[in-house]
C-alpha cells in the first residue's frame, strides 16, 4: 500500500521545511536539527518527490520556492500546536478513510486521503470522493459513553461550520451533521464507534467539497467551495483543525452546554418544518430545539436522536 506515514513527535522533516522558509545553510540544518548532510539530502529529494520546489546553492544552503497544494507535511504542519493527534497516515487513494482508521484501531491518529475509491456516507451511503475533495478521519478515545456520541458529532458539525465561515463563506449546519451553503450540502460528517462500550474508538470522518466536480446526479444537492471562494484545500484544512481541536477539548472539560448554544446560533433547522426518518418510521413537526443530549426537538416535545432529516417545502 502506498501511502506516507509521520509520527508527528519524531519526524525532523516538517521543522526542515519551516528552517528553508530562509535561505539555510547545510550546516545550520544539521546542527539544529541533529541529522547528517545525507539525510538532509535524502529528506529534500523526498520533498522534491511531493511537489515542493527547493533551489540549493553552494555557500548559501536551502530555499523553499513553492509548497505542494497538499501533502503528508502540510497537514502534519497544521496539526501542529493540537495535542490530539500522535500519527498521520496519508494516501494519495484508499477505499475510506474511516475504513483505515477501524482497521489501525488506534487512538490519536488522523487518516487523510486526496481520494476516497469507496467513500462512506451515512445511513449506508456511498460519499463521492473525487479528488479537490477533503477527506479525513480522527480516532479517538474521548472517555465519553457511547450515549455521548451524537454530542460529537454535532461538535464536529460545528466545528467544520465556524471554519468554513472564518474563511468568508456562509455555512449553517443542518442536523444533525450537514453543513450547508445555502440549501446544498458542502460537507458530511460520519462517526462511526468501536471498541469497548465504557471506553470506545470514535472515528471521526469529515468530507468537504472544495474544488470537486459535483456528480450530475448530486447537483440539485450538494456543492463545491469552489462554486463560491477560492479555498486551498489546506486553508480548510487548517481551519477545521484549529476549530475542532477546541471545540472536542470544551466538550471533553464538561462544556457541552456551550456548544449546544453555539449549535442552535448556527443551526439552519432550528424553526424549520421537517420530517426525521429513523428506521422505517417518520417523525414530522417543527425543529424547535437541541436537547441536553443532541437530539433534535420537535414541537417542543418529540426528541430524535439518529436518522435523515428532510425539510418541509
Ligand atoms: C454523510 O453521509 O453526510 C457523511 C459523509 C462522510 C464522508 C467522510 S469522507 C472522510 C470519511 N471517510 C469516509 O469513508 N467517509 C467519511
Amino acid at each position: 500500500m502506498n501511502y506516507y506515514k509521520v509520527e508527528l513527535s519524531k519526524d525532523y522533516t516538517t521543522k526542515l521545511i519551516e528552517m528553508i522558509g530562509e535561505w539555510c545553510s547545510g550546516h545550520k540544518i544539521a546542527k539544529e536539527l541533529g541529522i547528517s548532510r545525507t539525510a538532509i539530502w535524502k529528506a529534500i529529494a523526498k520533498l522534491k518527490e511531493m511537489g515542493y520546489k527547493v533551489e540549493t546553492r553552494k555557500g548559501k544552503g536551502y530555499k523553499l520556492l513553492k509548497k505542494p497544494e497538499i501533502s503528508v507535511y502540510e497537514v502534519a504542519l497544521a496539526l501542529k500546536g493540537s495535542d490530539l493527534i500522535d500519527k498521520i497516515y496519508y494516501y494519495k487513494e484508499i477505499d475510506s478513510t474511516n475504513e483505515v482508521a477501524k482497521r489501525k484501531g488506534a487512538s490519536n491518529i488522523l487518516v487523510f486521503a486526496e481520494r476516497q475509491s469507496a467513500g462512506k456516507g451515512r445511513l449506508g451511503r456511498r460519499w463521492f470522493s473525487d479528488y479537490g475533495g477533503l477527506y479525513f478521519s480522527i480516532a479517538l478515545k474521548p472517555g465519553l459513553s457511547i450515549d455521548d456520541v451524537p454530542k460529537i458529532t454535532l461538535t464536529t458539525g460545528l466545528a467544520v461550520c465556524d471554519a468554513l465561515n472564518e474563511l468568508g463563506l456562509k455555512a449553517r449546519i443542518k442536523w444533525p451533521n450537514d453543513v450547508l451553503i445555502g440549501k446544498k450540502k458542502v460537507c458530511g460528517i460520519l462517526c462511526e464507534i468501536v471498541g469497548e462500550v465504557e471506553s470506545p474508538l470514535v472515528i471521526v470522518g469529515i468530507g468537504v467539497n472544495v474544488k470537486n466536480e459535483i456528480p450530475d446526479e448530486l447537483k440539485d444537492k450538494a456543492i463545491s467551495i469552489k462554486e463560491f471562494k477560492d479555498v486551498s484545500l489546506l486553508d480548510v484544512f487548517c481551519n477545521i483543525i484549529k476549530n475542532f481541536s477546541s471545540n472536542y477539548k470544551m466538550l471533553i472539560g464538561g462544556e457541552w452546554k456551550v456548544i449546544r448554544k453555539k449549535w442552535i446560533e448556527k443551526s439552519d433547522t432550528i424553526g424549520k418544518e421537517v420530517v426525521v426518518s429513523v428506521g422505517g418510521k417518520k417523525y414530522s413537526g417543527k425543529a424547535t430545539g437541541i436537547d441536553e443530549d443532541g437530539g433534535l426537538i420537535l414541537n417542543g416535545k418529540t426528541r430524535v436522536y439518529s436518522g435523515e432529516c428532510f425539510y418541509v417545502a
